[in-house]
């Protein structure tokens, strides 16, 4: 299967040639697919309808895959397989939660400009997200989510501020990024489960050597730094990633599959009408090293 691929975003996002994903791939295939990844860090698919089985064996054709933070607690769950994070506003019954939920609030935390997992020492790779059922448009937003290139914005700062920022540390805190949207509300133990964990902010791609910002709205403070100087650098250096110029914006129909490189960009959803279902599944794969380990 050779990937042809039509640009959304240059140098960002970009839509992949028909395929179908539900049967299993050749290598070759899937070394096509990593290197349409490589080139653009958002890649969407079209048209396709996985279960949760197909989805999960594709993905960790990628590599091993995470258990995220919410599949990870005790109790009845929604989706069968651990590996499969629910991206949705749906509880075990398939009915959609209340306003006031705590696993709703939890996850609203995507709404701000992140990188996925990034408080854990070893962060993920690649975020594999597949559209099952999708809300009707709303006042504030369709659901759509959103994608900043972390490449082009390193790449747009002036040489001494990329000069300065390049052996800074970040310490990413989940409880800090709920925090922001004033979810303190989190289950016993979480928290001890959970601690900080501290990432480069400059990150380089392993094969190009390409470097790009390594933000998140987990990112708290600069590690030696006042917390408020570090907060304040973190906040600029996002606004600056996040102009409209750095972003695609994906509207979702049913059937699509979007993967994209935490390492290279950020995302956010968007809001969308609370009152109906919106049911996203991902996988995500795991990271081999912590990004301290990594070659500056
Ligand atoms: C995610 C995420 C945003 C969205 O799945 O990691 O941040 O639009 N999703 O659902
Ligand atoms: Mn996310």
């Amino acid at each position: 299967m050779s990937i042809e691929t039509r640009e959304l975003h240059p140098g960002l996002a970009a839509e992949a040639s028909r395929a179908d994903l539900s049967a299993p791939l050749t290598e070759a295939a899937i070394a096509a697919i990593q290197t349409a990844i490589d080139a653009f860090p958002v890649l969407v698919f079209r048209g396709q309808h996985l279960t949760d089985q197909q989805l999960h064996d594709f993905a960790a054709r990628f590599g091993p895959l995470e258990i995220g933070r919410s599949a990870a607690r005790p109790g009845r769950r929604r989706l069968a397989i651990p590996q499969i994070g629910d991206i949705s506003n749906l509880d075990e019954d398939n009915r959609v939660r209340a306003l006031d939920d705590r696993r709703r609030l939890d996850s609203l935390g995507n709404r701000l400009w992140h990188t996925d997992a990034s408080y854990m020492p070893v962060p993920v790779v690649l975020g594999l997200l597949h559209a099952v059922a999708l809300p009707p448009p709303g006042p504030f937003g369709n659901g759509e989510t959103e994608f900043a290139d972390m490449r082009a914005a390193y790449d747009a700062l002036p040489p001494d501020t990329r000069q300065a920022i390049d052996p800074l540390i970040a310490e990413h805190d989940v409880f800090w990024s709920r925090a922001q949207i004033g979810f303190t509300d989190f289950p016993a133990g979480e928290r001890e489960q959970y601690p900080p964990s501290r990432q480069r902010l400059v990150r380089r791609h392993p094969a190009t050597g390409r470097k790009s910002l390594y933000l998140s709205a987990h990112a708290s403070h600069i590690a030696g730094w006042p917390v408020a100087d570090g907060r304040l650098l973190l906040l600029d250096l996002t606004a600056h990633a996040t102009q409209t110029r750095f972003v695609y914006r994906h509207t979702w129909r049913r059937g699509d599959l979007v993967i994209w490189d935490n390492r290279w960009t950020m995302h956010r959803g968007r809001p969308h009408d609370e009152s109906q279902p919106r049911d996203l599944r991902r996988a995500t794969t795991l990271d081999t090293r912590p990004s301290l380990e990594e070659p500056p």
